[in-house]
């Protein structure tokens, strides 16, 4: 059966922009550079729920290092103060110190979050924390972060499939969509 070229989830229309087998190569790719990478290493895969669930199980069949996978989830509160936004870690329920982590990670935007889930971790001495995200918006980086394995660089446009959600909706689609007239 032909895929459909747009789609619509809850209120808006989305267009294909990246297929599923552009997707999977470029997995393939980075899963090759982290075998290299962490070659006698037994890296901890922590992939960030709900976005990256799919981009984790796709990610974790190309690895053939021994290593271990944990998922965390991000509560967030409004802030008392002007602080703003605090994110938590919620869900850490293995000893990550002294041990090379691997975050996963659906999209990085503006970058807060990788931020703050990277201050949290060092909190629990880890021998070393990279970031691996299936998408990076990089004119939407507002913080420094070091995006060590990124799958797709991608315009600065909202984008729906493969895990990721519109309003929760959205994540089960194999391609990609980019929204129409955000
Ligand atoms: P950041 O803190 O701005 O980097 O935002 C990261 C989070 O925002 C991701 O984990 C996603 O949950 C969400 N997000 C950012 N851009 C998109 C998008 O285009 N589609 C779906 N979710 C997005």
């Amino acid at each position: 059966m032909q895929k459909p070229k747009t789609i619509r989830v809850k209120d808006k229309d989305f267009t294909i922009s990246i297929p599923e087998a552009e997707l999977k190569q470029q997995i393939k790719r980075v899963a090759d550079e982290i075998n290299r990478d962490y070659a006698g290493k037994k890296p901890v895969f922590l992939a960030v729920l709900n976005g990256s669930f799919i981009f984790a199980a796709d990610l974790l069949r190309e690895i053939d290092l021994p290593c271990e996978i944990s998922f965390v989830k991000l509560a967030s509160y409004e802030g008392t103060s002007t602080t703003g936004t605090i994110r938590e870690v919620i869900g850490l329920n293995i000893d990550i110190t002294g041990r090379p982590v691997i975050i996963v990670e659906d999209i990085v935007d503006t970058g807060l979050t990788m931020a703050h889930m990277l201050d949290t971790l060092k909190g629990h001495n880890p021998a070393s924390i990279d970031i691996c995200t299936l998408l990076l918006k990089p004119t939407k980086l507002q913080v420094k972060l070091n995006v060590r394995y990124c799958c797709k660089e991608i315009p600065d446009d909202f984008v729906v499939g493969f895990g990721l959600d519109y309003d929760s909706f959205g994540r089960n689609t194999k391609d990609i969509y980019t929204i129409i007239n955000q």
